[in-house]
């Protein structure tokens, strides 16, 4: 009998790396990758790639799993539905939250998640959300999270149940950088939002449109410069998540300009929704209700920009797990909204109190893909390191994901970069009863999904079982080698 050096040969394909493309074979042995190269021998089993495109598996730094919000509401995607949909959309692991209840410990809030998130189908790791960052929060439970391999936290600077005022801001920066932890911030400016929700209620103006209105650029801007100018201060590492537009993406562009460690994300959303989706019969705006908001038409364009400079080198889905049915009764917004739940004459909540997010971990790359490399706006590599390799090295993954090198999980996706398809959420594998891409066209679609070494979706069947997926404990951020463009005067020797 013929030993075979691989279990899994991936061949004859057009890999893509963050640093380049070539054609080649991958080998594939005990869940990692161990050879690539051209003529591999044969594996145990072979999957061709010819005609196709292979990147690394996408990893999804920032989604919403199965949340339990203090008030009971509960974002109803399970690990077992949003790591399906996760895996048939081309990524093959994901960051969500571990949330912190006011008014509770990190270890007394939101119990049993861990033990849920374990019935991914793939490699899931969290961040630690804080929103009640006392001393024992601060000097013991950070500590040893972080100690655990969860070296990453999320701060809202609005929100009503969530958000942090400056000075715990600056706390929780102050004990991230002790601990080399990254922080990662949502920033808005709260007073501002309230004082814009209550004049517009006042003016019975409730449509979902108004959520745009409510929390306009400046609003995201100011409070993007702040949370950046803290962590100047401390000499802490930030991402500002999901950046919507230009205004905020300018903050970041010229704080990295004079050497701050700073890092912005965005989503497919603020790439390719505007106002008009916003509106619409039966309430339907509320399907892309999201913060912050999205902006008017031709802002995209905008966004687009600022991932092309090196701004923004992070695109991930913020995953929320509403459904269309739910949203419309306002039941409670798991905290991501605004204000009293203010009911209109048919039943419908008011805007400020539609639940915040929409769903998008299987269209991520999907809609990145087309919108990006289809349409030439950016090349194979660019979209890895926006899929997966800035998002691995930011935190703490670096070599092992993101990457298509010997020593990597063997995490790979093979795109057939002719197919067309037509976003419907009938196909979808969410547990969600809409998307906010009904109708969107796609070119480029993940054909095969490789995860841990094994074929986990196959013409969009997913093969992976729940319970599949590992809990990835994290090393340090990498900001010794910043992502996408190094920014002028940058000190890597001072980082961290
Ligand atoms: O609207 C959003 N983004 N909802 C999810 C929670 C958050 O702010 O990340
Ligand atoms: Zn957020
Ligand atoms: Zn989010």
């Amino acid at each position: 009998m013929v030993e075979r050096a691989f279990d899994l040969v991936v061949r004859g394909g057009l890999v893509a790396t963050a640093a380049e493309v070539f054609e080649g074979d991958i080998g594939i042995l005990g869940g990692r990758i161990v050879a690539l190269g051209r003529g591999l021998s044969a594996g145990r089993e072979e999957v061709s790639a010819r005609g196709m495109i292979v990147t690394p598996g996408g990893l999804d730094p920032h989604c919403h799993l199965e949340e339990l919000g203090q008030d009971g509401s509960v974002h109803e995607e399970s690990f077992a539905s949003g790591s399906a949909a996760a895996l048939a959309g081309g990524t093959t692991s994901f960051i969500c939250f571990l949330p912190q209840w006011k008014g509770h410990s990190l270890a007394a809030s939101a119990p049993g998640y861990e033990a849920r998130a374990a019935r991914s189908r793939c490699d899931y790791s969290f961040h630690q959300i804080i929103t009640d960052p006392t001393p024992e929060v601060l000097e013991r439970e950070i500590p040893a999270l972080i100690a655990r391999g969860v070296r990453s936290l999320k701060v809202f600077l609005t929100y009503d149940p969530l958000r942090l005022d400056d000075a715990q801001l600056i706390q929780v920066l102050a004990v991230a950088r002790r601990h080399q932890a990254f922080v990662t911030i949502h920033a808005e400016n709260y007073e501002a939002i309230g004082w814009r929700i209550d004049a517009l209620l006042k003016a019975g103006l409730t449509d979902p449109l108004q959520h745009a209105w409510s929390r306009p650029p400046v609003v995201e801007r100011e409070a993007t410069h702040r949370a950046i100018a803290l962590a100047e201060l401390v000499d802490q590492p930030v991402q500002i998540f999901h950046v919507s537009c230009e205004e905020a993406a300018e903050e970041i562009a010229r704080a990295r300009a004079r050497g701050v460690k700073v890092w912005g994300e965005t989503c497919p959303q603020y790439l390719t929704l505007s106002h008009d989706d916003l509106q619409g019969p039966d309430f339907a705006g509320a399907k892309a209700v999201c913060s912050p908001a999205l902006r008017e038409k031709g802002e995209n364009e905008k966004v687009w920009r600022r991932i092309l400079d090196g701004t923004l080198d992070v695109v991930s889905s913020d995953h929320c797990g509403f459904s269309f049915a739910t949203a419309k009764r306002a039941p409670g917004s798991g905290g991501y909204g605004m204000g009293s739940a203010n009911l209109r004459a048919d039943g419908t909540p008011a805007f400020n109190a539609i639940p915040n997010g929409v769903p998008g971990i299987e269209t991520r790359l999907p809609v990145l893909f087309s919108e990006g490399v289809s349409k030439g706006r950016i090349d194979l590599p660019h979209f890895v390191r926006l899929s997966s390799a800035n998002a691995a090295r930011l935190f703490g993954l670096a070599g092992r994901k993101g990457s298509l090198m010997p020593g990597a999980d063997a995490d790979i996706v093979i795109w057939d970069p002719d197919a067309e398809r037509t976003i419907r959420n009938a196909d979808l594998h969410h547990a969600i009863d809409y998307t906010p891409w009904e109708g969107f066209a796609v070119k480029g679609f993940p054909h095969v999904t490789i995860a841990g070494g094994k074929v986990a979706v196959r013409g969009g069947e997913v093969l992976a079982q729940p319970g599949d997926g590992r809990f990835l404990a994290r090393g340090a951020y990498d900001t010794a080698k910043p992502s996408g463009r190094v920014p002028d005067g940058f000190d890597a020797a001072s980082a961290g």
